[in-house]
């Protein structure tokens, strides 16, 4: 099997002005050299001034979105070049909150997608079901459409990281049970080898929602689990360093 290097990914959400810079700052005195990938997606005001500040660090800096265009009359949106030139490696596409508050369809994350690969970014690709519909028993269908819509065919395991959040289980400290996860996670894999062959076999699965310090080590033990998007515990430096601490030894 492909080996996938573990990732722990924050996302600091509309979270964060320049003092918060202090928390990256002993992010980094703490894990100089870790045993995983880190990645923070800072506010765009942040991007820079923290990619500025963790250049030739083991932590990449990443966006919350970015528009499908490579340019033009879209006021207030941040097209993947422009966080390419802010220092940004990665960005996020489809969070739930962005699903949700603008109405974001799977073809639009795909398009999203699609122009993040195409400056150069990774591309986070965040997919996950509804308390209503995981009640209706619908989330493998849910999380499967979504994740056959939202990503692009030129998608490969050094491009895209999926993250599969429930939306039931973000910023709530509901957290679904260790065999919920693996069922979906389980099921994910086997849509991205059927589509993707070996690329799809070495795609990142994150899972995310309410991951704390003292449950990322069982979270981090189940089988497809390659890391977490964390939300509100990325946010200070010691519980995203717990979180770290737990993926390096999973
Ligand atoms: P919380 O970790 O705050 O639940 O947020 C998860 C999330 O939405 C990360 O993108």
């Amino acid at each position: 099997m492909t080996a996938r290097r573990k990732l722990a990914a924050g996302n600091w959400k509309m979270n964060g002005t320049a003092e918060a810079l202090d928390q990256v700052r002993a992010l980094l005195a703490a894990h100089g050299a870790p045993g995983c990938d880190i990645l923070l997606c800072p506010p765009a005001t942040l991007v820079h001034r923290m990619a500025d500040l963790a250049q030739g660090s083991a932590v990449a800096v990443g966006g919350q979105d970015c528009h499908a265009a490579a340019s033009g009359a879209h006021t207030g949106d941040t097209s993947a070049a422009m966080l390419v030139d802010a220092g940004a490696s990665h960005v996020i596409t489809g969070h739930s909150e962005r699903r949700t508050d603008h109405g974001e369809t799977d073809a639009q994350v795909r398009a999203k997608t699609e122009a993040a690969h195409g400056a150069g970014l990774v591309a986070v690709v965040c997919i996950g079901e509804t308390l209503d519909q995981r009640e209706a028993g619908e989330t493998l269908a849910v999380c499967g459409a979504q994740l056959a819509g939202s990503l692009p065919e030129g998608a490969t395991a050094a491009n895209t990281v999926v993250a599969y959040e429930p939306v039931w289980a973000i910023g709530t400290g509901k957290v679904p049970t260790l065999e919920q996860i693996e069922e979906v996670h389980t099921f994910l894999r086997r849509e991205l080898e059927a589509r993707f062959g070996a690329e799809g076999a070495g795609m990142r699965l994150l899972y995310g929602g309410s991951v704390k310090p003292s449950n990322a080590a069982e979270i981090f033990a189940v089988r497809d689990v390659d890391g977490a998007l964390v939300g509100g515990a990325s946010l200070k430096a010691d519980d995203f360093g717990g979180i770290i601490a737990a993926l390096e030894k999973a």
